[in-house]
């Protein structure tokens, strides 16, 4: 059976101590016992991972990005080897804020997910269309691209290492989450298209979390579609209570 993931996107968001303290509550509530077979995860800036890695055991712990390259002369970027020595085991590439304010392409996320999989991190590769590609009806079109591009160049091997989000951007931080008839619509597409490529089997095991103002009060009606295998959650991942409720969707 695949992975229930419930990841926390803390974005650019918490001082280094607020995010200690909130790492260190989410870790405690972990500590009394996980929802049966779901694996939470919180994802800190980068100056945070080494000090919520110490606090952490029950809870996995994500960079929000990471380099294309391996090392040398790339001012301000941080190599997915040095985010594995913080403490990473999981990094989000791919997000729809680092895609339309960063540049990133298909091209240098294919380079972040060489990193990843060569530094033993799993890749949480994000997709999802703008409101004008669902308006217009090319929702489809849009997020099999971005699938496909990076992702159909791995070997199966490797592909199975890979956690996808499928986040709607005109979902993100708008407090207009998609409908979970919506979600489970592109998530059945999705795991259609990785069937078609990888088979079967892998795409039955690939979990394919929803992301977009999943909250407390509709995630239990997000996941409980057959094809929504946990959430992304940005700005209801900053308080512990409303994360845990989360986590206890399932
Ligand atoms: P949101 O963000 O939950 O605040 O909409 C989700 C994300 O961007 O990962």
């Amino acid at each position: 059976m695949r992975k229930k993931i419930v990841a926390g996107n803390w974005k650019m968001n918490t001082s280094p101590q607020e995010g200690l303290a909130l790492a260190k509550a989410v870790e405690a509530k972990a500590s009394h016992g996980l929802p049966q077979g779901v694996e939470l995860v919180v994802a800190p800036p980068f100056t945070h991972l080494s000090a919520v890695a110490a606090v952490l055991s029950k809870v996995g712990l994500s960079a929000q990005n990471c380099a294309t390259h391996d090392s040398g002369a790339y001012t301000g970027e941080v190599s997915a080897s040095m985010l594995k020595q913080a403490g990473a085991g999981y990094v989000i590439i791919g997000h729809s804020e680092r895609r339309s304010y960063y540049g990133e392409t298909d091209q240098s996320l294919s380079l972040k997910m060489a990193q990843l999989l060569k530094n033993g991190l799993t890749p949480i590769f994000c997709c999802g269309e703008v409101l004008d590609e669902r308006e217009s009806g090319k929702h489809f079109e849009v997020v099999e691209a971005q699938v496909a591009n990076v992702l159909f160049q791995l070997s199966e091997e490797d592909f199975r290492k890979v956690v996808i989000a499928y986040e709607p951007v005109w979902a993100i931080g708008t407090g207009r989450t998609a409908s979970p008839e919506q979600a489970q619509e592109m998530h059945a597409a999705i795991r259609g298209w990785l069937r078609g490529h990888f088979g079967d089997s892998a795409a039955a095991d690939c979990a394919i979390l929803y992301g977009g103002s999943c909250k407390a009060s509709n995630a239990q009606e997000l996941f409980a579609n057959p094809d929504v295998d946990g959430g992304l959650i940005g700005g209801a991942s900053l308080n512990a209570d409303e994360f845990w409720a989360i986590a206890n969707s399932f």
